[in-house]
Parts: structure tokens; sequence; C-alpha cells
């Protein structure tokens, strides 16, 4: 069977903050009620959980969950991605070596090809797989039983899986943003598990500029220690972060360059917008879906950015976050689209 590394694997440090029980795992309350449900009424009728989805925008915890739900109910957990499984034999390999109870973590699961995807219907429905066996006239069809396992998908793009495959799950978790506090937790937790001291405002100064991220956050969390230990004898104080964040082309929402890059665009070169999202991605020559995963969720979030059917449009908010004066026909073109 080939095995493709897939482009998306953690970094080594981003393992040792990685929670491993759901007491650990900060935030996201009515996910993690849920979660906690189902796993304790599989356990009491000795079943296996039901398959899971989980999307979201990149960072916020899909993969830490699937990992938390396999050592909560002890079950070992196998993980592989939808580009990775190139072929429904590949699949094929991988379902028959798991026994009872084992967790599949299918990370991209969008990103299945069509006959895999087909060859995963029966093996979630009903537990067994048909394999043909030969070719031409002298082909005949197998039929082999699975053992009663679970699946565990992640997606940061919902919109791109097929309902016949997002109809097979169990349950559905959306991952949202995190609150300020909640990362404010998180970054807490973090810098505990990595002995640094941080101070409460330089903590608060943080969050707010992490974009409700826990992945952000931790990184944020590591570069401001460095530039503490460079720039400021180790001292984690609000002014090392405002210091630090300057030196990152951070602001005070959080926004990155490409973030910025993107408003100025629709702004600038484009009046406000709408603009094609090809538009936008070939002036920054950045890849489409970098920037449909990563950028536009949290420039929405903060609404700044809007998708019309006609393309993207900056808000009136993205106009004053630039301090660009809003010209007077947008103005009227925005109040017309609220
Ligand atoms: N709720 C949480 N509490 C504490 N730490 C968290 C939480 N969620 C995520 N993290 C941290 O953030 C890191 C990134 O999370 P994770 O890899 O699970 O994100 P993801 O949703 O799978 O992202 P991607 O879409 O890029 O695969 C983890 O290594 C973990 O340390
Ligand atoms: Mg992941």
């Amino acid at each position: 069977m080939k095995t493709k590394k897939t482009e998306k694997e953690p970094e080594l440090r981003d393992m040792a903050l990685r929670p491993k029980k759901l007491g650990d795992f900060v935030g996201q309350e009515k996910i993690k009620k849920k979660l906690l449900t189902f796993l304790q009424a599989a356990k009491q009728r000795k079943e296996p959980i039901e398959h899971i989805l989980f999307y979201g925008p990149p960072g916020l915890g899909k993969t830490t969950l699937a990992h938390v739900i396999a050592n909560e109910i002890g079950s070992q957990i196998r993980i592989t991605s939808g580009p990775a499984i190139e072929r429904s034999g590949d699949l094929a390999s991988i379902l028959t070596n798991l026994e009872d109870y084992d967790i599949l973590f299918i990370d991209e699961i969008h990103r299945l090809s069509k006959p895999v995807e087909e060859t995963l219907y029966p093996a979630m429905e009903e537990y067994h797989l048909d394999v043909i066996l030969g070719k031409g006239p002298s082909a005949r069809s197998l039929r082999l039983d699975l053992p009663h396992f679970t699946i565990i998908g992640a997606t940061t793009r919902i919109g791109l899986l097929s309902s016949p495959l997002r109809d097979r799950f169990g349950a559905t978790h959306r991952i949202d943003f995190y609150s300020e506090e909640d990362i404010e937790g998180i970054i807490t937790r973090s810098a505990k598990l990595l002995s640094i001291e941080i101070e409460p405002v330089a903590l608060h100064e943080l969050a707010r500029t992490s974009r409700g991220t826990p992945r952000i956050a931790n990184r944020l969390l590591r570069r401001v220690r460095d530039y503490a230990q460079v720039h400021a004898q180790g001292r984690l104080d609000a002014d090392t972060v405002k210091k630090a964040m300057e030196m990152l082309e951070i602001d005070e929402y959080g926004l990155d360059r490409a973030d910025r890059q993107i408003l100025d665009i629709i702004i600038n070169k484009h009046a406000g917008g709408p603009v094609g999202i090809e538009t936008i991605a070939a002036a920054l020559s950045e890849d489409i879906g970098t920037i449909m995963d990563v950028h536009e969720p949290f420039l929405m979030q903060l609404g700044f950015l809007k998708r019309t059917s006609r393309g993207r449009m900056a808000t009136q908010l993205a106009f004053k976050h630039l301090k660009i004066p809003l010209p007077k026909q947008i103005e009227k073109q925005q109040s017309l689209l609220e």
C-alpha cells in the first residue's frame, strides 16, 4: 500500500501541547457535552461510537479532538488522509487491518477520490466491503466483513463533501473560532507546559491577536518568548507582546500581512468589491484554497469581508480598520445589501 505523508502533519512542538483528554480540551463546551454523552452511551451499550465528522477552519482542534476521543474510550487510532488513500485497494487494506472499536481518522476527507468514497459507503453503513477480483468476464465480486470500527473525518471544506458521504456520519460538529477567554485559557495551559511566565496583561494582548485559533495562540506564545529572551531579558509583559507583534507585522486584531493585502486589493484596487476570488488569489500570488481556508473565515468572523454571489466585498468596518474613508456610492450599495 502506498502511504503518502500529508502536508499537514503537525510540528512536534504542537504535539507536546495537544490536550489528551476532554478535560484538558479548552472551550467548545457544546461539542464536548455532546461528545461526552455519545461516548458514554456507546460505552454503556458496548457498541463502537458512530462515525463523527468535524469541520471548521484550520488549527481549531479537529485532529486534537479525534485523538482525545480515542484516548477517552481507550481505542487505537489509525491516521490517514483523503489524498493518501489513492485507490480502493488502499482503503481495503487499511479497513481489513482494523480491529473492533478502532478509530480511523481521515483528515482532509473532502479530498477522497470518487471510487474510494464509494467503497467507503458500505463499509461505514454495514461494515462490509465489496471487492472485485479479476478483470473482464471472469471478474467476480467478493464480500468481505469488516471489524466494527469508527471513522472520524475532518475537513476545512464541508461544502466539497458529497451529500451521500455526509449523510453517513452519525454526528457532524462544526468547530468555531474560540472566544478570547478560551484562548487565554489555552495560552495559560501551554505557558505552564512550556514553563513560560506571562503577565496577565500580556496574556490578554496575546489572546486578542490569536485569531480565536489555538494553533496560532501557541505559535505566537513561542514567538513572543523568543522576542522576550533576546530583547527584554525574558520578561513577558504587555510591552514585549506589543513589540513582538510589530516585528511579526501582526496588528491589534491579529491580522497579518496577507489578510491586510486581501483587504487592500478589494478596497484600493477594486473600489470595495465585489471581486472574484481568482482575481484576489492572482494579485496575491497565493493559492485560492489558502485564501478560502485560512484568511477569509477570520476576515468574515471579524465582519471585514462578505462573500456575495458576485464576489468578495470589503465592509464598512474594513474601510474603518484600514483608515480609508468610505466612498459615498459604497455606503449606499452596502446599506442595500444589509
Ligand atoms: N481546545 C483546545 N485546547 C487546547 N489546545 C488546543 C485546542 N484545540 C487545539 N489546540 C492546540 O492547537 C493545535 C492545533 O490543533 P489541531 O491540529 O487539532 O487543529 P486542526 O483543526 O486539526 O487543524 P487543521 O485543519 O490544520 O488540520 C494542537 O496541536 C493543540 O495543541
Ligand atoms: Mg488537523
